[in-house]
This record gives C-alpha cells, structure tokens and sequence, in this order.
C-alpha cells in the first residue's frame, strides 16, 4: 500500500474472522518488526508468537481485550540489555518494544490482516501464563487476524486533536 494511505486507513480491529494467519503473513509481519530501530541497534525486543487454540485460550485467561483474535504477539523487552540513558537510567527497551510492535501493526495493515494493540492485560497472569522470564517486560499484546465483515474503526477514529495543541514551533 501506499504510506500515506496505509497510516489513514489502517484501524484497531476487535472484531475477526476464525481463521488462522497464514504463516507467510506472520513472517512478513515479524520481518518489519525486525528492521525497526532500537536505541544503540541493540534489539532488546522479544516476541511470543501465539496461535494454537490452547495458547489463545490461555491468553484469554489474562484480558478481556483479545476480541476472539485467532493469533497474538506478545511484546517484551529485556531491560537489562537496554540502552540506558547516562544522565537519568531512562531504558530506551520499552520505547524499543514500542516501535516494533508499530513497524508490526502497519506492517499487518499492509497485507491485510487486521490488528489491535492491546496494553490491557494482566502482566503477572501473562507472565505465569507464558513462562515470560525475570528481566523480561510484556509491554504490548498485538491481536491479530482476518477483519471480519463487521469490522469497522469506533466512533473516535478520526478524532484528533487539533494540531496546534500538540506541535509547538520555536520562534523563528
Ligand atoms: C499503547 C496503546 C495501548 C492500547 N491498548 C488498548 C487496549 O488495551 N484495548 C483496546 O481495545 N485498544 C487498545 N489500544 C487501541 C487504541 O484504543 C486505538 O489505537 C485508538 O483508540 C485509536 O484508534 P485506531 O487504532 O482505530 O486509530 C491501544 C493503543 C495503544 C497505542
């Protein structure tokens, strides 16, 4: 697709088809997650790919937000490895994670499989559930499958907020 309509177009899907993300999709969708760039290149970022009827069941244990997806990606990121900003310890790993899980969702967009980025989830049943390990942070859950018919973007889509309540120009 075309960037530009690929960013206006693309929306949170919470509703989908049952069927199963054809493997090819999710090579293609993990491929843009790792080109994505991450503070001094060094990747902190780890994926749990889920898909078996068993571990979607699981997941369903750990938020109410998983709108019957057939497929997940569970985001983490390992804090030891991150880059650490000297003057006050800020980890750049949970920004990291950020940026994948954005080059991943768009990328999901552009062939078709529809995504909804899910931050409302329980992380210590996620991290039970999944055997996630010391150091290691979920920070975002992708649902992802198939826009079912139904699927449309909620009312507040569109809405953004004017621009000049978010940039601010230096004075030139
Ligand atoms: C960091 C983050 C966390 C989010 N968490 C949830 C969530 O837990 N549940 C949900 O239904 N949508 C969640 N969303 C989706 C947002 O509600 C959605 O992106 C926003 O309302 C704009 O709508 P759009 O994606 O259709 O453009 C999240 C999005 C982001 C970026």
């Amino acid at each position: 697709m075309e960037f530009e309509a690929l960013i206006r177009e693309r929306f949170s899907v919470r509703s989908f088809k049952p069927d199963k993300v054809a493997k090819e999709a999710i090579d293609t969708i993990l491929a843009a997650g790792h080109v994505a760039p991450t503070g001094c290149n060094i990747q902190p970022q780890r994926i749990l790919v889920l898909q078996s009827e068993e571990s979607m069941a699981r997941l369903r244990t750990c938020t109410k937000c998983h709108f019957g997806a057939p497929c997940a990606m569970l985001i983490c990121h390992n804090k030891e490895e991150s880059w650490k900003r000297p003057y006050d310890g800020a980890l750049a790993s949970p920004v990291d994670a950020a940026i994948v899980t954005t080059h991943m969702m768009l990328a999901a967009h552009n062939i078709g499989v529809g995504s909804c980025w899910v931050m409302h989830f329980d992380p210590a049943a996620m991290r039970e559930a999944f055997a996630i390990p010391e150091g290691f942070e979920p920070t975002a859950l992708l649902v992802l499958g198939y826009p079912a018919e139904d699927a449309v973007p909620k009312h507040y889509h569109n809405e953004t907020r004017p621009m000049d309540e978010v940039v601010f120009y230096e004075h030139f």
